[in-house]
């Protein structure tokens, strides 16, 4: 069916938007899929929409007692893990002076946190199986900062460092890790879910099936190459000014 035939993949965060293309992306080339949200519902109804065997497992990254019951639910349902994407995160953007120590906690313990704790029990069951692929999905954010992203442009540096630490202690057991920095992708990040800002992006803005196909590339790609940090940006945004 697809290059993917009976490997085993988990998204963080893939019922919607950016984690939702990829998932469809890896269903599509024959990856048995776990896809994750916040509401068992939610993460449930996405996957049967996506159909292929995808399966829906409520999970709150920012909790790593969930993390380790989700983890240990692929292990039992799909029998082992080979690609990990950890792209659930959120975006809470005020001046610092404004943003709540709540806020704040929010987005680091979601972007970061659980970042971290995705990848940790991913470790073992990646070595395991004689090898991997890590995708970390940051931000241009995390390279460029700005006014109001004190909190989400804190996550995406730290979550672009953390990649890097990763990447080189686990390369040697055959896990590759790449962390993808997308600048503006026409999703309801940040906002309320009503379609009205994946609409507004319409047109000039990345679409996430653009991010899933970098993904499906660098699964692609040679076993001794690693893509290590990907860039990727509309190529005619709005002009400013
Ligand atoms: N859109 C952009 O322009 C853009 C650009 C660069 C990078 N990114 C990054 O891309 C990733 C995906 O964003 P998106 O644009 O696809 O946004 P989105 O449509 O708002 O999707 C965010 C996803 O994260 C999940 N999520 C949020 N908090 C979570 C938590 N505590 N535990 C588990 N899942 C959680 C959401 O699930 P539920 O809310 O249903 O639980 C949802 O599936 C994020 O890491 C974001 O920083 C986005």
């Amino acid at each position: 069916m697809g290059f993917l035939d009976g490997k085993v993949a988990l998204v963080t965060g893939g019922n919607r938007g950016i984690g939702r293309g990829i998932v469809e992306a890896l269903a599509a080339e024959g990856a048995r899929v776990a896809l994750t949200a916040r509401a068992a519902d939610a993460a449930e109804g996405a996957a049967r929409e996506v159909g292929r065997g995808a399966i829906g497992l409520a999970c709150d990254v920012r909790d790593f007692a969930s993390v380790q019951k989700t983890f240990a639910e692929v292990k039992q349902k799909l029998g082992g893990l080979d690609v990990l994407v950890s792209n659930a995160g959120v975006g809470v953007f005020a001046p610092i002076a404004d943003l709540t120590p709540e806020q704040w906690r929010t987005v680091i313990e979601t972007n970061l946190n659980g970042v971290f704790y995705c990848a940790h029990e991913a470790i073992p069951m990646m070595r395991a199986r004689g090898g991997g692929y890590i995708f970390n999905v940051s931000s241009l954010a995390g390279i460029n900062p700005f006014p109001n992203g004190g909190a989400y442009n804190a996550s995406k540096f730290g979550l672009n460092g953390f990649s890097e630490v990763l990447m080189q202690e686990v390369r040697h057991d055959g896990i590759r890790v790449s962390y993808l920095m997308p600048g503006s992708v026409a999703t309801e990040f940040g906002g309320r879910q009503d379609g009205a800002r994946a609409a507004a992006k319409q047109g000039w803005a990345l679409q996430p099936a653009d991010v899933a196909a970098i993904v499906i590339d660098l699964l692609r790609s040679p076993k001794h190459a690693l893509y290590s940090r990907v860039e990727m940006r509309p190529s005619q945004p709005p002009k400013k000014g």
